[in-house]
């Protein structure tokens, strides 16, 4: 299906409407259709980015409450209003189905409105110091001050919730923020530029540059962006720390997430259903779908079954049908190497429980493996596709062994119903978040969000970002003046 094409929107150089220096299509990854149009940064808009948001840090931590939150409200209204244009903006750039681009409008919203929430609440705390005798009649004052000007680099499957994720904190917490989007999607990151020009901020607290990746090192390495929030790839997210251990690096770097199901979990068409669905939303590409099912060995076969009747019945294809639930991948790339994984997978005697067809453009068929090998990339590594692996376990113990032997540690769903089971899993699972009656894939947008070995470093979900956009700085003080 063609797509409407937009006019060529502008980047945003602290807070002002300007064009690059070579205009780039944005184009759908479901029919390769020209959906709009952008330039990419000149070498100077950067330095003027840059330099006016280390200008401005001072005059934005300064900033009253009440602006920053009335700035995050008004872009929280906006939003609102706009919820289908900017739906339509995330499918045609992304090529997310329609129903999940609405959803990720909402969950936008509500990024905007809990930080607008959090800038109000942002208050620090007043610590007793009389607990010992040596700091008798003293008192601390504890609050969170800017580590300056921030520096966020957003991916490809989220091009408006994620850049939320990291432009709400940042302006609740009073740090001008430069935003590198990514060179597939930044069409809804220069649109919120647009809505935050509307604002009475200052100008500086905001600029978008789509920037190509190989020119990101200039904004990674300069001194003048103390704080480095990045989510994408491992190693690109590794290369940022090594390059800058200097810096303030927080990383979402994704992970291979896994649902365990406790035998006698009694909501089966549930667990199967979540399973199906969130192992494939997005074609699988959201660093917390399922990618790895484990099943306590009496439930196995009937689980099997009923996840593999759900995934065959997600209808798929084009994303702008308003039923569609799983869409393109983001290139024909993309799906090219996931067909690989499968191909390599089966050569090495997975079964193919269903799917596995070859490609069509960026299109993956939803695909459900089993007897898999231990090494094979569809488990170890993160496949970003429409992929599920599932496996047998012994026991809930073995089960969480199992969830627990990987390199990745983000999110975690497990299907039970007993309270010592859900404790167990959250006491011995090495990950971000565990829930407990759902998949690894829920998240509220409220909530930290972020994983350990290699997912990643720090939190997002706002009030965490705030944390890691800040620093403690005491303040001492005689209880009698
Ligand atoms: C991600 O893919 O890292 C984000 C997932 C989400 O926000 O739901």
């Amino acid at each position: 299906m063609s797509q409407r094409l937009r006019p060529v929107s502008p980047i945003w150089v602290a807070g002002r409407p300007q064009h690059g220096e070579e205009e780039f299509f944005v184009t759908h990854p479901f029919d390769d259709s020209p959906v709009g149009a952008t330039s990419w940064a000149t070498a100077g808009q950067v330095e003027a980015a840059v330099a006016a948001a280390a200008g401005a840090a001072a005059e934005c931590a300064a900033l009253p409450a009440h602006v920053r939150a009335e700035a995050l409200e008004h872009v929280r209204r906006r939003l609102d209003e706009e919820a289908e244009t900017c739906a339509e903006l995330i499918t045609a750039e992304s090529g997310k189905p329609i129903a999940w681009a609405r959803i990720e409008v909402r969950r936008a919203v509500s990024v905007f409105r809990w930080a607008a929430e959090e800038a109000r609440r942002f208050a620090g705390e007043v610590q007793r110091l009389d607990t010992d005798p040596s700091a008798e009649g003293r008192l601390a004052l504890v609050r969170r001050f800017p580590r300056g000007p921030v520096l966020g680099i957003t991916p490809f499957n989220f091009p408006l919730n994620l850049v939320a994720h990291k432009v709400a904190p940042a302006v609740a917490a009073g740090c001008p923020i430069v935003l590198k989007p990514a060179p597939a999607t930044p069409l809804s990151s220069l649109h919120l530029g647009a809505l935050f020009s509307e604002t009475d901020l200052p100008p500086a607290m905001l600029s978008v540059l789509p920037v190509p990746n190989h020119r990101a090192e200039q904004l990674v390495d300069d001194p003048r962006l103390p704080v480095v929030s990045f989510t994408g790839s491992g190693p690109v997210g590794r290369q940022i720390l090594q390059r800058v251990p200097g810096k303030h690096v927080t990383l979402e770097l994704g992970g291979n997430g896994a649902a365990l199901v406790a035998a006698d979990y009694p909501k089966r068409d549930w667990a199967a259903e979540r399973i199906a669905m969130f192992g494939n939303y997005q074609a699988g590409q959201s660093c917390i779908a399922v990618q790895r099912v484990f099943v306590e060995a009496p439930a196995y076969a009937d689980m099997a079954s009923r996840i593999v009747e759900q995934v065959k019945a997600l209808p798929s294809g084009d994303p702008n049908d308003p039923s569609c639930k799983v869409g393109p991948l983001i290139s024909a790339e993309a799906a090219e190497r996931v067909q690989s994984w499968i191909e390599e997978a089966v050569d090495e005697g997975a079964k193919v429980l269903c799917g596995g067809g070859p490609r069509q453009g960026a299109l993956v068929e939803p695909t459900v493996l089993a007897d898999v090998r231990a090494d094979a990339k569809v488990l170890r590594e993160e496949v970003f596709g429409p992929v599920l692996v599932l496996a047998s376990v012994d026991s809930f113990e073995a089960g969480l062994a199992a969830v627990n032997d990987s390199r990745y540690g983000l999110q975690a769903g497990v299907f039970t119903e007993s309270l010592p089971q859900a404790m167990l899993a959250h006491r011995t699972l090495d990950v971000g978040g565990v829930v407990i009656g759902d998949v690894p894939s829920f998240r509220a947008d409220q909530m930290p969000y972020g994983g350990v070995k290699g997912s990643g470093i720090g939190r997002e979900g706002v009030r965490s970002a705030m944390e890691d956009y800040t620093v403690e700085r005491v303040l001492v003080l005689p209880e009698a003046l």
